[in-house]
């Protein structure tokens, strides 16, 4: 269903008219070319394997570029052969760049690490041997819970190094996410860190992991031999001297000798968990060569990168995609030099990304709106005070850039000159699939622009047609990619029904990956992205599943039922609100206040303090439909603060209507005062 808002958000955006050519420097030495586009349009299979050829370095060469006979399922480069690590590591050193910084790293308190190319090779080398003597070999999983500090990316290469599957975990996850993560992919390996830094202070890590194992002990699930433990925010930890071991006392003394084997393209070499529109995250499945090829490729000319020369920062955690794909795989594949920084924007001064970027010299910045937002909120004088002079490429992903963000981005931060690309994608493609390129595309804040090179996308209404300019529908891709997933961990059927099902007509071969995201085209052939159509929030660029929400508050004794919906929020995007109807018994013994509180630090607990309710509004109906759908879209209408829209095909009208005579604020009209609201 296509969102009810979404004419006249299209509406508002056909009135943005500015643009922006390329700076004249920076269009006389792109990286990208315009061929690129002309190549892709005449043969995209061919245009594919050149770049596989020029990004990668093959053990053994592939004949076959793409294998869709098992469509959704698809297969690049299948009779090829790599090591993903050696492509990221060793054939640099090989090349003579081991003296290369590939990694300036800065913690939060200050302490920092410069990382060489050729250091970095023999750390994973060792890493690989210390995990190959604890017994991971192809095709196990590894599951990692660490900070942003080195070891994470030396730890996901050692992985892949060896062949086996990593399942990165977000160090802000809770005990019952990790749980559940390394429960479905049977993981034998664990690492952590007995805590990192986070806002001025150590937050622990292994606890929960601990507390995580313990609950598959005692379910008599416990798939985890060792538990890898490296020593950062030096907070005391429990110790399991059968299962645990410290980083220092197992990687540091391996060798630094690891010939590393050529495994096939397809090989596994991630598991990555997000939400869906279902309580359970899915573990969208990548493999070896085709994501390397296309999240190599998409880093060198979205970013325009010259490893040479540029300083380049993400600043997204490991835990997320774009840590996957943007610091580690596509940056360290290129030879990049990077910046990684282990802590908040905000610690200990709300200048620290700037004084980072002034310190190192960033050149290219690749960041979330949310934190535009937030800085564009504290003001331009902070920034103001450090030298940005060095940036010269600014990108977005995460969410949509409102037009004013992205001319603040553009306008504060590089100087009026740095190229914005706004970058759309997601952990099931892999890579970036819409973007502008910053020597080539004339820019127009707020629309991703186009699809790259060898990527087809189409805009579809609910009957797979194509809909014309500027009419809105449903982001779909129409041809297979490189780096697409290539399915979800143990779970093959839902793979097809969640992203396949929708626009395929399999009878005649016909496969169309339906994204979950609604978009329009305007008559220049943008593409300007409208949000998810789906039951999945998007909170400071990370996807959080409604009903997952609603899950973890119902299972909360006090809880009977709950409703929770993303409302737009000005700094994160959306905001989750939830609505709550406690249970009678437990009505008397707290205050909304109480249960307000009890019930988010309870959202939080089980999931992470990222799906933390913005709000929850206590209430005792909820509306629905005859068929006892809730209707979100009520609610999400209070929780903006907007008059109530249609409620005609509601069971019970006088649901809302009680509501309606309870409110006492017409500017919110309807049921706001009915569900006591407390709006901040
Ligand atoms: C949203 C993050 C608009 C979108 C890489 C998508 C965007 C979801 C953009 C994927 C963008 C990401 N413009 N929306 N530039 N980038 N999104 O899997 O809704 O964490 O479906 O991947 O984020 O989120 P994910």
């Amino acid at each position: 269903m296509v969102d009810e808002d979404a004419p006249a958000e299209i509406e508002s955006l056909l009135r943005e008219d500015r643009r922006f050519a390329p700076p004249e420097a920076l269009a006389a030495t792109s990286v990208a070319t315009p061929e690129l586009y002309a190549e892709a349009k005449a043969d995209r299979l061919r245009f594919w394997a050149d770049r596989a050829r020029e990004q990668v370095t093959w053990a053994k060469p592939f004949t076959q570029v793409l294998d869709w006979s098992d469509a959704p399922v698809a297969k690049w480069f299948a009779d090829g052969e790599l090591n993903v690590a050696v492509n990221c590591l060793d054939r640099h050193v090989e090349a003579g760049l081991g003296d290369r910084v590939a990694i300036h790293w800065e913690g939060e308190p200050g302490d920092t690490r410069t990382i060489t190319y050729a250091e970095l090779t023999a750390e994973v080398k060792r890493a690989a041997n210390a995990l190959a003597a604890l017994g991971v070999a192809r095709g196990d999983r590894v599951a990692i819970y660490l900070p942003m500090i080195p070891e994470a990316v030396v730890a996901m290469l050692a992985v892949a190094r060896l062949g086996a599957i990593h399942s990165v975990i977000f160090g802000g996850f809770s005990a019952q996410s990790i749980r559940d993560r390394v429960l479905d992919a049977g993981a034998k390996l664990v690492i952590t860190a007995d805590g990192g830094y986070r806002k001025g202070r150590v937050f622990a890590l292994k606890p929960a992991v601990d507390e995580a194992l313990g609950m598959l002990e005692a379910e008599g699930a416990n798939t985890v031999e060792h538990v890898l433990v490296v020593r950062r925010g030096e907070n005391e930890v429990a110790w399991n001297a059968e299962r645990d071991l410290w980083w220092h006392d197992t990687v540091d003394l391996a060798t630094g000798e690891h010939e590393a084997e050529a495994f096939p393209a397809e090989a596994p070499l991630f598991i990555l968990y997000t939400s869906g529109t279902t309580g359970r995250p899915k573990g969208i499945l990548h493999t070896a060569a085709g994501f390397l090829v296309q999240t190599s490729f998409t880093h060198k000319v979205v970013f325009d990168l010259h490893p040479e020369t540029d300083v380049y920062w993400s600043t997204a955690d490991v835990g997320w995609i774009t840590g996957h794909s943007y610091v580690v795989y596509g940056p360290l594949a290129n030879g990049a030099t990077q910046v990684m920084y282990e802590g908040t924007p905000d610690t200990p001064h709300p200048g620290r990304w700037w004084e980072l970027i002034e310190k190192y010299g960033v050149t290219i910045l690749y960041a979330a709106p949310t934190a535009i937002r937030t800085f564009m909120k504290l003001g331009r004088q902070i920034p103001e005070q450090f030298d940005l002079s060095s940036l010269r490429v600014l990108g977005s992903v995460g969410e949509p850039i409102n037009p004013e963000a992205w001319v603040w981005y553009h306008d504060v931060i590089g100087a009026g000159t740095a190229p914005v690309v706004d970058t759309w994608w997601q952990t099931e493609t892999g890579a970036i699939m819409i973007s502008a390129l910053p020597g080539l595309t004339t820019l127009k804040p707020g629309s991703a622009q186009v699809p790259l090179p060898g990527i087809k996308v189409e805009v579809l209404n609910e009957e797979g047609a194509r809909v014309d300019p500027p009419n809105g529908g449903f982001l779909s891709v129409t041809e297979a990619w490189p780096s697409m997933a290539r399915g979800i961990w143990g779970d093959p059927e839902r793979f097809v029904d969640t992203y396949w099902a929708k626009f395929s007509d399999p009878a005649a071969g016909k496969w169309i990956y339906f994204a979950g995201d609604g978009a329009h085209v305007d008559e220049d052939g943008d593409i300007w992205l409208l949000g998810r159509v789906d039951d999945v929030m998007n909170v400071s660029g990370h996807r959080l599943s409604t009903t997952e929400i609603e899950s973890a508050l119902v299972g909360n004794d006090l809880v009977a039922e709950a409703a929770v919906v993303g409302a737009s929020d000005e700094t994160t995007g959306q905001a989750v609100v939830a609505y709550v109807i406690v249970k009678e018994r437990h009505r008397a013994g707290h205050s909304d206040e109480e249960l307000e509180t009890l019930l988010k630090a309870h959202v939080a607990k089980e999931i992470g303090a990222i799906a933390r309710p913005r709000q929850i509004y206590i209430v005792t109906e909820l509306p629905k439909t005859r068929s006892g759908k809730i209707m979100r879209r009520l609610l999400r209408d209070v929780a903006e603060g907007r008059p109530i829209g249609d409620t005609t095909t509601l069971a019970d009208p006088a649901v809302m209507k009680l509501i309606e005579e309870m409110s006492g604020s017409p500017a919110t009209s309807s049921i706001t005062a009915g569900l006591k609201p407390k709006r901040k």
